[in-house]
């Protein structure tokens, strides 16, 4: 393995031609739309506006994720295909469609160039699940195998809604178990944002669903999993959470005291609802130092909390900056956010790696582990 200190994005998507061409393929949301001139457009989310967004090779041209990782100084990229998957489909479609691309994203990374010095793939990925409803459970787990025996793949990413009711649905159950026994990585990532009322009627483009409904969407769905049980039926699964786990830091001590007053949750888990925000991992794609600053200062505080109702006095003057950094890894969003006027550098890029460099708190060896040391951990990326 290389020596040097490595950059590696954890959050960078693709739509891999295959499935760039089911989008382009059907006649309502989500669907690439190629408009008079011949430029295509992206409808992916519900009140997207009507033109939808550009979209062009970046999203699915392999040589140009390597030519934005080369500008940008990212070594490897863990890719996953963007939202919203496969939700939209019926099962039987969501099963083969899951099977060949984890075949193709495979083959994609497997077949990428290495990482100077080393034989290393610059590229590895997170595969999918047919998380539909109808689906199956013995497809799942299928699923769940086949990514296994596929060796640049390490993780898979999923939506929030599980097979249709969410995260917390007993019939994720025997899902749950075979991902905490693969070992493979669960990356939790947003789509549908919250009801689309609370935008009021301004036309404000993106910024409402994209800033707000996609981190409440992952606060709701990462507390109604642990308000599951289902990270203590399995303490080895890995879940990783798309943009810093949105507000869930900011609102694990409120959790917490709203289960110790509700006599219908307080003695359903094992533990203080902030001891397990020391279990989950959280993207560093929060944008800003301060605000990653808070989220290790939330994980390394985890420990003190392990017991149910545990006092809040638990974790004063015991928080260690540096310990949560072990939970949180650097990622870019690529393709999305791309720059409004042409820049050398994408800002989206920029700003999460000054929030890294700026940490008060976290010397060189904590923003390492951040901007590469962890996925290597993380991924099992040596092998
Ligand atoms: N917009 C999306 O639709 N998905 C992302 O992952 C980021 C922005
Ligand atoms: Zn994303």
């Amino acid at each position: 393995m290389a020596s040097r200190r490595l950059l590696v994005d954890v959050h960078t998507h693709v739509y891999l031609p295959r499935y760039a061409n089911v989008l382009r393929g059907r006649s309502s949301v989500p669907r690439i739309l190629k408009r008079a001139n011949g430029d295509e457009r992206l409808l992916i989310l519900d009140h997207e506006h009507s033109g939808g967004r550009p979209v062009g090779s970046q999203y699915w041209d392999r040589d140009e994720k390597l030519k934005f990782m080369d500008r940008h100084g990212i070594d490897i990229s863990i890719v996953s295909s963007a939202n919203p998957w496969l939700d939209f489909l019926p099962a039987s479609t969501a099963q083969t469609l899951a099977h060949d691309l984890n075949e193709d994203l495979e083959s994609y990374c497997s077949t990428s160039p290495s990482i100077s010095g080393s034989t290393m793939k610059r590229l590895f990925g997170f595969g999918l699940l047919p998380l539909v409803p109808d689906v199956s459970t013995q497809s799942l787990l299928d699923a769940v195998a086949q990514i296994s025996s596929l060796s640049h793949i390490k993780g898979i990413i999923m939506g929030t809604k599980g097979v249709g009711k969410g995260l917390d649905d007993d019939a994720l159950e025997p899902v749950w178990e075979a991902l905490a026994k693969s070992g493979l990585v669960v990356f939790l990532h947003p789509h549908y944002g919250v009801d689309a009322n609370a935008w009021g009627e301004k036309e404000n483009g993106h910024v409402l669903p994209l800033a707000l409904g996609f981190p409440f969407e992952t606060t709701i769905a990462t507390t109604r999993l642990i308000l599951s049980g289902a990270l203590d039926r399995h303490p080895t699964l890995r879940v990783l959470l798309a943009h810093s786990g949105g507000v869930l830091p900011q609102l694990s001590s409120r959790l917490a005291s709203c289960i110790a007053h509700d006599p219908v949750v307080t003695s359903r888990l094992k533990h203080d609802a902030r001891y397990y925000l020391g279990e989950l991992y959280f993207d560093a794609v929060a944008y800003g130092a301060e605000e990653l600053g808070f989220v290790s200062d939330v994980i390394s505080r985890a420990e003190c909390f392990s017991t149910p109702g545990a006092s809040t006095k638990a974790s004063l003057g015991k928080t260690d900056r540096a310990l949560g950094s072990k939970h949180m890894l650097f990622g870019t969003d690529h393709p999305f956010f791309p720059p409004l006027t042409a820049t050398d550098k994408w800002m989206s890029v920029v700003e999460n790696l000054d929030a890294i460099d700026g940490v008060t708190g976290w010397g060189e060896v904590e923003k390492d582990r951040v901007r590469g040391g962890n996925a290597i951990e993380l991924f099992n990326l040596s092998k």
